[in-house]
Formats: structure tokens, C-alpha cells, sequence
């Protein structure tokens, strides 16, 4: 049997896997703010992304191992293929951290092989162990894994995952790459590894899984049943097409039936004993944290954070939940930090409310953060009576998209009604030219004449597909939260923004999508899973010769 902590390790990978989603391609500012709250959450392990991607992956990798990683942190680990320059560069973005793990990785199923990296089986059985050996001159925590596992030839998969383990990696990673298995497939190939692997005792077995089928979370669970112990997953279930396993699904099936898992854990089945390590009450904050900055939305019926979620109603439902909560709740909202929405501050509310609430929420905000969140802390407070911690949070979230910004929004202004034609009025400053310009539009709705006259002035070649708007508290005065998504060459690009006036915040969510898709056309990095490891070697030859 393989390795077993004894519990569930929670390898969280929103910030590798599920910014690999179309559009959700973070800056920075926001990588850094979501490894925060993860670490808050009480993940055991972030993958902060992918070093070799780009500079600006490297960077924003290296920046979590600095600030994220600590002694009683998280692990931080970076994703590298089975090359030496990916490693190299994932060694040097995680090396602050004190606790750091390289995790390697190269297919082994006959398709991948064949079409992807045009290699035999002969090739992997010889790169696996050196590629290893050479994560682990540089770490002692190195995780390997097989891709498209779960479509790999069984006896070629063991002889890899022996010669891994016998090369020193201590995690190994079984992925349900493109979510072709069903439960009990995914449960038996567990079972089977820990029956014909010979050193397995000597890693932890990790899964991973996408979505394809609606089934990454019931894998998971079988794949637990038959002793995998640590899970790869993201949160809200973002990432590569239909998204990655989910976090919170996991974490609160763990939570709410431990009884019947405990059993798998030699442990008594009433034993109070936590399986994860994961604060439940984080769960909600760290769901809308990923949700506004990445502008993927959450469904309304999604299990667990979704809008309805919790709510009751049918009359008969809310008849029974009011004679007693457990005749159709199986998890009280409170759990997953839901009904913790306090009306904290308002107009009369001074700078250090401000900080104290913010820092009791979690946000430790250098001085310059805090003079901006209560700028608009203040701004909102004009217009709105009583500021809860779901605005506040909208304030801080806004705020981490700021920092790669080309455009500002200076000024709007739209005119509409029954009897007139939409006509926006829009000033854009270009902050590398220092130029402010205005330009009026009409549209067919305030929105588009919005959009129409920004696009007059950014002059960025893009397609609006995706525009939604949504309250974040109730009340005639709530924040009206706005995402949008632009197409551009392909590639989907999204903002997010929130406002009393809803077209104003249309308009920052346009421009702040505009600034992603501007800096994105910089970064130019490369997709760990699609590009060909021989291509990688021939780009950094490219580079260097530069
Ligand atoms: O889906 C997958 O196989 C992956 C690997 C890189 C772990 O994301
Ligand atoms: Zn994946």
C-alpha cells in the first residue's frame, strides 16, 4: 500500500491548471492575492503555476515561494515537463519557499505518445528516472506524474511510476487527463497500482481529473476508497475545458459523510478527526475571490458555492427546514462561511474600521493598498448606507486587477431612454503615452455605446461575447457586479467590476478586460500540455541567442 499521511492532502492547482480556462489568465497582483486566501483556506499544497510558461509565470511563481510560503505554510510547487530547462526554472522560481516541491510530469498513454510528443515507450521508460533524478538534485520533494494515465497501458504505467519512485519522487500523480474514466474504473486503477507497484509504499498517490463527464469529484472519491491521499483539484472546479475536480465538492463531501470515509483511514468511523486540513468557513470567500478575478461566473445550482446553493424555495422545503433544519440541509451555510455577510461599517466609518474589518476578513493590505480600498471604501459609502463584507470584498478584488493597466477609465457619461438613441461619452487615458482622449458613440443598448466608444479610443481589435451582470447584496443601493469577456486572435480575455451604476461598472469591466488581453499579447507563453518538448528546447535556443 502506498504512503499514507493519514489524512487528505489538498494540492490546490486554480493557479496552474485553472488559469490554463480560457479567459481566466491572471496578472500578478491577483496570482499573489489568491495564494493568500488559499493559504488562509488551509490548502496543503499550491501549484502556483507553470515557470517556464513565460517570465511573468516565472515571476509570479517566485513571488508566491517569497511571500506565500512559509515554515507553517502551504508547500509551494511549480509544474515542469520532463526537461531539464523546466525543471531548472521551476527550482529556481520555488527555491524561497521553505517547503517546495517540483512536480514533473510526461504522458504515457500510446495516444500521447504517438501524436504529442512522438516518442516510444522506450524513450519515457529512460526519460522518467533521469528527469527525476535531476528534480531531485535540486529538491527533496518531487512529484511525478503520468499523463493521460488513465487511457496508459496498465504494465506500462507501473514500470514507469517503479522507476519514478526509484529515482526519488515521493508524490506520485495518477491524472484522469481528459476525464474519460468512470468511478469504479478510476477506483480499480488505484487499487491495481497499489497491488502491482512493487515501491509504492514509498510515494503518496495523488489524483488528478478533469471534467469532461461530470465525474472528476465521484473519481476522486474511489480513488480515496482505494488509498489515494492526495487530491488535485482547483476552486470553483475551474480550469482546461469542462474544469479540473472541485475543490470545495471535495472538501465538503469529505467533511459532511467522514463516518462513512473515515473507515478508509483505519480511524472509527465517529472519529471527530478532520480528513482535510481545509477551513471550511473560507470556502465561500475563496470561491468569489477566484470567481472575480478570474471572471469565470459560478452557476447558480453548482453544489456547494453556487447562488442557490442554500436556498430554499419551495414553500414545503422552507416549511421543513424551518421545523428543522436537517429534513432538506445536509451542511449549514455557516460551515462554508456563508452567512457571515456582517454589515461592518458606513459613511461615518473611519480608516482604521476600515483596516480592522478588512484585516479581521483576512486582507493585510500595505499602506498604499489601504489609502486606495478606503478611497473607494468612501466613494461607495456616498452612495450606499451600510457596506458589508461582501462590498468590502468586492473593493479589494477590484483593486488586484489595477496594476498592469495600459487604459484607465477617466470618464462616463450615457444618455438613453424610451425615446433615445443610447449615445456613451468616454474618456481613456493611455498610461504609456500619458494621452487622455474622448470619444462619443451610439449603441444599441448604454452598454454597447459604452463599449462601442472605448473601442473607438483603445483601438484593440476585439469581439464581445459574454456580458453579465449580477447584485452583490440585496437592496436598491447594491454594488452591481459586471463581468465581460472579449475575444481577440482566439484567445478569450475577461474583467470584472462593480459599481452602484451598473454601466460605470460595465465600463471599468471592459477596459480592465481590454488591459488583459494588451498585456497578454506581451507575455506569449507556452502551454505545458500542448506545446512539444522539442519545440521548448529549440524556443530557449531562440531566446538565448537573442
Ligand atoms: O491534466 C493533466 O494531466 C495535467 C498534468 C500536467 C498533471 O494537468
Ligand atoms: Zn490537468
Amino acid at each position: 500500500m502506498s504512503r499514507d499521511p493519514g489524512r487528505i492532502l489538498i494540492f490546490d492547482t486554480t493557479l496552474r491548471d485553472g488559469e490554463q480556462s480560457p479567459g481566466a489568465s491572471l496578472n500578478l497582483e491577483e496570482k499573489l492575492a489568491i495564494a493568500q486566501q488559499l493559504a488562509r483556506l488551509g490548502v496543503d499544497i499550491i501549484e502556483a503555476g507553470f515557470p517556464f510558461a513565460s517570465p511573468g509565470d516565472f515571476k509570479a511563481v517566485n513571488k508566491i515561494a517569497n511571500v506565500v510560503g512559509g515554515e507553517n505554510g502551504p508547500i509551494i510547487c511549480g509544474l515542469a515537463r520532463a526537461s531539464k530547462n523546466d525543471i531548472k526554472a521551476c527550482f529556481e522560481a520555488v527555491s524561497p519557499a521553505p517547503k517546495k516541491r517540483i512536480h514533473t510530469f510526461i504522458a504515457t498513454s500510446d495516444i500521447h505518445l504517438k501524436h504529442k510528443l512522438r516518442k516510444s515507450r522506450k524513450d519515457v521508460l529512460s526519460i522518467v528516472p533521469d528527469m527525476v533524478t535531476y528534480a531531485k538534485s535540486f529538491v527533496e520533494d518531487v512529484e511525478f506524474s503520468c499523463e493521460d494515465a488513465s487511457r496508459s497501458e496498465p504494465e506500462f504505467l507501473y514500470e514507469v511510476i517503479k522507476l519514478a519512485i526509484s529515482a526519488g519522487a515521493t508524490t506520485i500523480n495518477i491524472p484522469d487527463t481528459v476525464g474519460f474514466s468512470t468511478p469504479s474504473e478510476f477506483g480499480s486503477l488505484i487499487n491495481d497500482i497499489n497491488k502491482n507497484v512493487p515501491n509504492i509504499d514509498e510515494a503518496v498517490i495523488s489524483v488528478h481529473g478533469h471534467n469532461d463527464l461530470g465525474l472528476a469529484v465521484a473519481n476522486f472519491l474511489e480513488a480515496v476508497k482505494n488509498g489515494a491521499r492526495q487530491l488535485e483539484c482547483t476552486i470553483n472546479g475551474i480550469g482546461e475545458r469542462a474544469g479540473n475536480a472541485s475543490l470545495e465538492e471535495l472538501v465538503m463531501a469529505l467533511h459532511v459523510r467522514k463516518s462513512l470515509f473515515n473507515t478508509y483511514f483505519k480511524r472509527d468511523p465517529e472519529s471527530p478527526t478532520p480528513l482535510t486540513a481545509v477551513r471550511t468557513k473560507e470556502i465561500t470567500k475563496t470561491s468569489r475571490l477566484v470567481s472575480n478575478l478570474t471572471g469565470m461566473n459560478v452557476q447558480p445550482n453548482k453544489a456547494i458555492v453556487g447562488a442557490n446553493a442554500f436556498a430554499h424555495e419551495s414553500g414545503i422545503h422552507q416549511d421543513g427546514v424551518l421545523k428543522n433544519r436537517l429534513t432538506y440541509e445536509i451542511i449549514d451555510a455557516k460551515t462554508v462561511g456563508l452567512n457571515d455577510n456582517k454589515i461592518s461599517l458606513g459613511k461615518l466609518s473611519g480608516r482604521s474600521a476600515v483596516r480592522a474589518r478588512l484585516e479581521e476578513m483576512g486582507y493585510d493590505l500595505s499602506r498604499e493598498d489601504l489609502n486606495d480600498a478606503f478611497a473607494r471604501f468612501k466613494d461607495l459609502a456616498d452612495r450606499k448606507r451600510e457596506i458589508t463584507d461582501r462590498d468590502l470584498e468586492a473593493i479589494v478584488s477590484e483593486q488586484v486587477q489595477l496594476p498592469e493597466s495600459k487604459f484607465q477609465l477617466i470618464h462616463v457619461q450615457v444618455s438613453c431612454g424610451s425615446s433615445s438613441k443610447p449615445t456613451a461619452t468616454v474618456t481613456l487615458l493611455d498610461t504609456d503615452t500619458n494621452n487622455e482622449k474622448t470619444a462619443v458613440a451610439i449603441g444599441t443598448g448604454p452598454v454597447d455605446a459604452v463599449c462601442e466608444a472605448l473601442n473607438v479610443l483603445a483601438k484593440v481589435p476585439n469581439e464581445l461575447i459574454e456580458f453579465s451582470v449580477k447584485s452583490v447584496t440585496e437592496g436598491i443601493d447594491a454594488l452591481g457586479e459586471v463581468t465581460i469577456r472579449i475575444r481577440n486572435n482566439n484567445k478569450i480575455y475577461s474583467g470584472h467590476s462593480a459599481d452602484t451604476d451598473v454601466v460605470v461598472a460595465a465600463a471599468n469591466a471592459f477596459v480592465n478586460a481590454l488591459n488583459r488581453l494588451v498585456f497578454s499579447e506581451k507575455k506569449n507563453s507556452i502551454h505545458p500540455q500542448f506545446d512539444n518538448l522539442d519545440n521548448t528546447e529549440k524556443k530557449v535556443f531562440l531566446n538565448s541567442k537573442k
